[in-house]
């Protein structure tokens, strides 16, 4: 509806530059707003103020020109002057509800694929091998994985690229650890405390000098291809992604082993990298090391910022991975846009290695390379996330924690599900909690993870709309009347009406801005006006006459297609009862 009016007034500036009243090369950025108060209609612009100055003269002028050069449309009952030269549209009320009725017969609900699909590399979760996930894996994880669920929605390509950390010097010591281990008899494929596994590691590597000698031989020899130290760092990753694919699972993410595209795939390109970086003289030798200084930054002591592209014992970094990475995802995936689920305090380093990637022309002008960064989990304190004795939070733990907490909230509540059914809603009830309470928040900023919000039944939380969903399908279970054309015939209705159309716009913001959080909160408000709406409008009360309860039928059929899809799209199940 809004596009609409968009595309009708970008149709009056085209009139405009070929009449000559507006300069043919100014291309004005307007907004159409959803009005506040509905006396000002349904939408309005500001499109007036944005061009009387280039068109010399008053706002109020322009705005009776542009309404003058509107072409005559059904979907719009009237189009209003107010205050200096703002331009009100009454949407006709008819328009509005065959909308909504087709919408709710639509399995897209009204959304259209896009009319050019682009080809995404989303680099999401990323967790590193022989650790357990860590709280910002765990954003990382839940806020990419909506965000390409929507992309692919709206029928992008989309390329899941799982970063995991599964390169490094660490690895000769955490082979020898596995091999000590094994030789010991101890099941390797068993180890299910990956923070154990890493610290004994690193203990006996500090404290044993034959153990750390060992250690070092196996990085050499894995970094040579040697099959031994290649076949125990496979088991490794292998043991690690077991784990993490437990995760994925439970909490209902898309990513599968198919989508680890780990730094080691990145690794036999990084010589050549350095090289060409090289020849092309934007690394220079500097103390032994390989290194690219970059004029756009400056250090401390105010000379450019150096990277260190390769180290003087010949080693390569985090960032040569990611140039080696980003000029990957071009050629080998010819993406359009590269969109990186990452941490904020990894923004300088992803910087810099787009910065030379780009410079290098591994990545060209028309590629976006986007940093979709995310602050930190907080606990109730303020302070970051952790355990009471300060210690990582074991996702998996956390997960058990939410569905028990679940389970004693549904008793309290009188919950008559038992067996299966009742542990399919607690699952259902507990993830989706838990993922809702980080997609809900606008991602740019810390977040305080609060157990007591998130599984509240009142508010913006994941209960709260499965929960309204419920009450939506008991709608029909209780009905003996049928969906059919929708009629306005109250202010609820109308609201309602235009909240659902508006449901494709959301959607493409998300896409667009990789922030979920928009689409929570109109979930979220769409609700509200659902239980106004049916506070006032009964549905199913005897005496309602049978073409107003087909039409507030068809109203319920296209909230709820709206909050399922919706949910669906931030990976959060429905239920048919609660
Ligand atoms: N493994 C990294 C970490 O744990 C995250 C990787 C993010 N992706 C990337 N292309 N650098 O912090």
């Amino acid at each position: 509806m809004r596009q609409y009016i968009q595309q009708l007034l970008n149709g009056c500036i085209e009139g405009f530059h070929r009449d000559g009243v507006l300069p043919a090369d100014f291309v004005p950025s307007f907004t159409v707003e959803n009005t506040k108060d509905k006396k000002n209609g349904d939408f309005a612009t500001n499109l007036a103020m944005i061009l009387c100055r280039r068109m010399g003269r008053p706002p109020r002028a322009v705005a009776e020109m542009i309404v003058a050069a509107l072409p005559a449309s059904d979907r719009i009952a009237k189009v209003e002057i107010a205050g200096p030269g703002f331009i009100n549209f009454f949407m006709n009320a008819d328009h509005v509800a065959a909308a909504v009725y087709a919408m709710s017969q639509d399995p897209r609900l009204g959304v259209p694929l896009t009319a050019a699909p682009e080809t995404v590399v989303v680099d999401y979760s990323s967790p590193n091998v022989a650790k357990e996930m860590a709280v910002h894996h765990i954003r990382s994880t839940v806020i990419g994985d909506s965000v390409v669920r929507v992309l692919e929605f709206l029928g992008h390509r989309v390329i899941r690229a799982n970063h995991v950390g599964d390169w490094g010097t660490q690895f000769g010591m955490l082979i020898a650890y596995l091999e000590k281990m094994e030789n010991e008899g101890a099941d390797s494929l068993a180890v299910a405390d990956l923070e154990a596994f890493y610290r004994s590691a690193k203990v006996l590597y500090d404290e044993d000098q034959e153990f750390a000698a060992r250690a070092r031989s196996y990085v050499v020899r894995l970094q040579g291809g040697d099959e031994y130290c290649r076949s125990m760092w496979k088991k490794l990753v292998q043991m690690t992604m077991d784990l993490d694919q437990q995760i994925y699972d439970r909490l209902g993410v898309s990513l599968k082993m198919e989508h680890v595209m780990g730094e080691s795939l990145y690794n036999p390109m990084l010589p050549e990298i350095a090289g060409d970086l090289e020849r092309r003289g934007m690394a220079v030798t500097d103390q032994g090391a390989l290194v690219v200084f970059l004029e756009e930054f400056k250090g401390k002591d105010g000379n450019p910022m150096g990277v260190i592209i390769r180290k003087s014992d010949g080693g390569y970094l985090y960032t040569t991975t990611d140039i080696a990475c980003a000029k990957y995802r071009v050629e080998h995936f010819h993406a359009s846009r590269i969109l990186y689920f990452i941490d904020s305090r990894q923004h300088d380093h992803l910087i810099q290695a787009w910065t030379i990637a780009r410079k290098a022309g591994y990545v060209p002008e028309n590629v976006s390379l986007e940093h979709e960064s995310f602050g930190m989990m907080l606990g109730k304190d303020g302070r970051p996330f952790k355990t009471r004795s300060g210690g990582t939070v074991k996702l998996s733990e956390l997960l058990d924690e939410a569905e028990s907490r679940v389970a004693s909230l549904l008793e309290g509540r009188g919950s008559e599900l038992t067996g299966e059914e009742r542990q399919e809603v607690i699952h259902a009830v507990a993830m989706g909690a838990v993922k809702y309470a980080d997609l809900s928040k606008n991602r740019t900023t810390d977040y305080i993870f609060d157990w007591d919000t998130m599984l509240s039944f009142e508010g913006n939380t994941a209960p709260y709309l499965q929960y309204a969903y419920t009450r939506i399908r008991s709608v029909f279970r209780k009905t003996d009347g049928t969906p059919g054309p929708v009629k306005i015939t109250c202010p609820q209705e109308e609201q309602l009406a235009l909240k659902l159309l508006r449901f494709g716009e959301v959607v493409e913001q998300v896409a667009q801005k990789g922030m979920p959080h928009l689409l929570c909160t109109y979930l979220y408000e769409l609700s509200g006006l659902f239980m106004s709406f049916y506070e006032s409008c009964p549905v199913n009360r005897s005496g309602i006459e049978e073409k107003i309860r087909s039409s507030r039928l068809s109203l319920c059929a296209a909230t709820a297609g709206v909050v399922k899809t919706g949910l669906s799209l931030l990976g959060i199940s429905v239920l048919e009862k609660m």
